[in-house]
C-alpha cells in the first residue's frame, strides 16, 4: 500500500513528483504530500486525491530539484491532513516518507516521549524518522548511518525515503518487505514503489533487496549498503514497460481499457510457451524443475483476493488433470497457523503484484520448512518473483485498475498450463486430450472477444439492478470460484454486498435471503451439471429471485428460465472460467458506473497490500 516517489536531478522535483504520485495512485489514496528542498524544505500534504494537492499547493513557490511524494493508504491513524506524509523529525532537520507497518511503534513511541519527544500524527511512520532523529543527534551521525541503526530497532515493514536539511545533495532509501526501484537517468535520479513514475525518463533501474540501504548522490552516484554495513554492488536491469501500458488508451477506465485487453493478454500469457498445430506446450519454469513438481506430496498454493481465487481455479484443474493433491491457503492464514509443510511439497505464490506482504511471508515460512517455491506473478522483478526458486510470468503488464481484471485471467491462463504440463508429464491424460487442450486454449483470445460483444447488453441489464443491496453468485465445479470472484469484483467497485456459493450449497442457508429483490447470478456452463443446475435456477425462481444466467450459447433450455440470459461462445469446460468471467467483469462495472461509484480507485481499497 502507499506509493513513494523521489527526485533528485536537475530538473524541477515538483512536477515529476505530482505525475509519479499520479501514476502510483492505485496504491493508496487517503491523502497525499510532498516535500521539496531548496535551501529550506518545502512541505506540503492535504487528505485526498492526488488533485486535493495539487489544488491546495495552488500557485505556492515550490521550486527546488530534490523532493519526495507520497500517496497514503492509512493503516495507523485516519486519513487526515496532519497523518499524511511526509513526516518531520522533531527538530524539523529530517523529513520522511514510509510505506508500510512499524509494527514495535508503540514501545519505540513511549521510549522516546520519555525523551521528551512530542508528535503531531498518530502515524507509526512519524515515530520512525524520531527515531532516526533520536540516533542522528545522540551519535552525531550521517543520515544514512543514522537510517541503518535505526531499521535494526524497528520490527515490520518498511520502505522509506528519506531528506536530511543538512546534507541537501541526497536522498536516502531502505527497504524491508515493501518494493522500491532506483531509476538510473542521465544526471537524475529517481526513486519509487513501482517504475510508473520513472519511465519517461530511464530505463535502467536497480530492484533494492529487502534490508538495503540506498544513498542516492548526484556527486557520488548511486551506493548501496546492507544493514550490516556490507557494500552491494547494484545490479542495473533494463526495463521492458511501455508508456502506453500504463496509459488508458482511450476508455474511460483504466478498468474498461484492461477488461477489453484481456483477448490480447491472454495471448501474452501463451506466447511462445505452446503451439497448438504443432501440438506442444513448454512452460520454461515447471520443464527446468518437472521433478519438483511430479514427486511432489502436495502442491499448495497460497494467495490472497483475486489471486486466491485463481488457485482454488487450480486446484480444480491439476487433480483433475494431473492427479496431484492440491490445496490453497489463504496466504495471511497459513502464516499463523503452523502449518505442515515438507521438503516434498510444492508452494506456488500467484500474485499480480508480486508484493502482497501475506503471501511473502506465506513462502518465507514455506521456505524454512525446505518446500520448492514457485511464483506465478505479475509484476516483472517484484518481491516475490525473485523470493521463489523458480516461476512463471503471467504477462499480462501492468495492472492499473485497483480491482483485478486482465491479471485474474492471466493466472487463470497459467494454471491451465500448469495444469496440462503435468498431467501430460505425469501421463495422466491422452495425446489426444492433451491435443485438443491446446486447441481449446488457442481459442480463448477469440471467444472472449466474441463474450465482449454482449457489452451494452450486460450495460441495458445493469440498469435493472443497480439499485440492489444484495446479491448472490452461484457456479458448480470450477465456476464455484468464478462466482466468488464475480462477487468479489461487485462488492469491491459498486459496494453492493454480494456472496459467492457453491450452487448446491445454497439450498443450506444462503436461500433464507432470496426474495424478489434479490439478483442471483448463476455461472451454468457446466455441461455435466447443467441438470443439477437447471434445478438450483428452479428453486430460485421459486422463491422469486431475480436470475441473471452465464449459459452457453447454444443453451434454450436455462435461457427459458432464468429472467436475463449473457451468452457466452460454446467452449471446452477447462477454459470456460477464463470465458465465463468476463460477463461479471462487466456486469460490476456498468453497476457501478451507475452508481457513480470510482471504478478504478474504490474506496478503502489499494492495488497493492504490501501490509500484513
Ligand atoms: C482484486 O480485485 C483485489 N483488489 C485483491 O483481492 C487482490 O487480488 C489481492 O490483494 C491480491 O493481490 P496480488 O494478486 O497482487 O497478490
Ligand atoms: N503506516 C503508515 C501510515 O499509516 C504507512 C502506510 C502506507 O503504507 O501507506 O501512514
Amino acid at each position: 500500500m502507499c506509493g513513494i516517489v523521489g527526485y533528485l536531478g536537475k530538473k524541477q522535483a515538483y512536477p515529476i513528483l505530482i505525475k509519479g504520485l499520479k501514476r502510483l495512485e492505485y496504491r493508496g489514496y487517503d491523502s497525499s504530500g510532498v516535500a521539496i528542498m531548496n535551501g529550506s524544505v518545502k512541505l506540503f500534504k492535504k487528505k485526498g486525491k492526488v488533485k486535493e494537492l495539487e489544488n491546495f499547493v495552488g500557485n505556492s513557490d515550490i521550486s527546488g530539484t530534490i523532493g519526495i511524494g507520497h500517496t497514503r493508504w492509512a493503516t495507523h491513524g485516519e486519513p487526515e491532513d496532519n497523518n499524511a506524509h511526509p513526516h518531520y523529525s522533531g527538530n524539523k532537520r529530517l523529513v520522511m516518507i514510509h510505506n508500510g507497518i512499524i509494527e514495535n511503534y508503540a514501545s519505540i513511541k513511549s521510549a522516546l516521549i520519555e525523551l521528551g519527544h512530542t508528535f503531531e500524527s498518530d502515524t507509526d511512520t512519524e515515530v520512525f524518522v524520531h527515531l532516526i532523529e533520536e540516533i542522528q543527534e545522540k551519535e552525531n551521525l550521517s543520515i544514512e548511518e543514522a537510517v541503518r541503526k535505526a531499521l535494526k530497532q524497528v520490527v515490520g515493514a518498511y520502505a522509506i525515503v528519506v531528506i536530511d536539511r543538512l546534507e541537501p545533495n541526497k536522498l536516502v532509501a531502505a527497504r524491508k518487505s515493501s518494493p522500491l526501484v532506483v531509476g538510473i537517468g542521465e544526471g537524475e535520479f529517481f526513486i519509487a514503489s513501482d517504475a510508473t513514475p520513472i519511465i519517461d525518463s530511464t530505463n535502467k533501474v536497480v530492484y533494492l533487496d529487502d534490508e538495503q540501504i540506498a544513498v542516492l548522490n548526484l556527486e557520488e552516484g548511486l551506493k548501496i549498503m546492507d544493514i550490516q554495513k556490507t557494500i552491494v554492488t547494484p545490479t542495473v536491469k533494463e526495463l521492458s514497460l511501455r508508456l502506453e501500458e500504463i496509459e488508458k488508451g482511450g476508455y474511460e477506465h483504466f478498468m474498461l481499457k484492461e477488461i477489453h485487453d484481456q483477448p490480447r493478454t491472454i495471448k501474452e500469457s501463451m506466447r511462445g510457451r505452446m503451439n497448438e498445430d504443432e501440438g506442444w506446450l513448454k512452460l520454461g519454469g515447471f520443464e527446468d524443475h518437472k521433478d519438483k513438481f511430479l514427486n511432489a506430496d502436495r502442491i499448495i498454493f497460497v494467495a490472497c483476493g483475486t489471486s486466491w481465487h485463481a488457485a482454488l481455479i487450480a486446484e480444480y484443474t491439476i487433480e483433475k488433470l494431473a492427479r496431484i493433491p492440491v490445496e490453497v491457503e489463504y496466504a495471511s492464514e497459513f502464516r499463523y497457523r503452523d502449518p505442515i509443510i515438507t521438503e516434498r511439497d510444492v508452494v506456488i505464490a500467484i500474485s499480480q503484484s508480486g508484493e502482497t506482504a501475506d503471501t511473502l511471508a506465506a513462502l518465507e515460512i514455506a521456505r524454512e520448512k525446505g518446500a520448492f517455491l514457485f511464483g506465478i506473478v505479475n509484476t516483472v522483478g517484484s518481491s516475490i518473483s525473485r523470493f521463489t526458486d523458480a516461476g512463471a510470468y503471467i504477462h499480462a503488464g501492468p495492472e492499473i485498475g485497483v480491482a483485478s481484471t486482465k491479471a485474474f485471467t492471466g493466472q487463470v491462463t497459467l494454471v491451465t498450463l500448469l495444469a496440462l504440463s503435468m498431467a501430460k508429464a505425469n501421463g495422466n491424460i491422452t495425446e489426444d486430450y492433451f491435443k485438443s487442450s491446446l486447441v481449446e486454449l488457442a481459442s480463448v483470445p477469440g471467444k472472449i472477444s466474441e463474450a465482449l460483444k454482449y457489452e451494452e447488453y450486460i450495460e441495458d441489464l445493469s440498469k435493472n439492478i443497480n439499485q440492489v443491496n444484495n446479491a448472490l453468485y452461484l457456479g458448480r465445479g470450477a465456476n464455484f470460484p468464478v462466482a466468488l470472484e464475480g462477487a468479489l469484483k461487485l462488492k469491491e467497485i459498486s459496494y453492493i454486498h454480494a456472496e459467492g456459493y457453491p450452487a448446491a450449497e445454497m439450498k443450506h442457508g444462503p436461500i433464507a435471503l432470496i426474495d424478489e429483490n434479490m439478483p442471483i447470478i448463476v455461472i451454468a456452463t457446466n455441461r455435466s451439471a447443467k441438470e443439477k443446475i437447471i434445478s438450483n435456477i428452479q428453486e430460485v425462481k421459486a422463491r422469486k429471485g431475480i436470475v441473471i444466467a452465464i449459459v452457453p450459447e447454444n443453451e434454450p433450455e436455462i435461457a427459458e428460465i432464468a429472467d436475463y440470459t449473457i451468452p457466452i461462445p460454446v467452449c471446452d469446460e477447462l477454459v470456460a472460467p477464463l470465458i465465463s468471467t468476463i460477463p461479471l467483469q462487466l456486469l460490476s462495472y456498468y453497476i457501478a458506473i451507475q452508481r457513480g461509484c470510482n471504478v478504478d480507485q474504490p474506496r478503502n481499497l489499494a492495488k497493492s497490500v504490501t501490509v500484513e
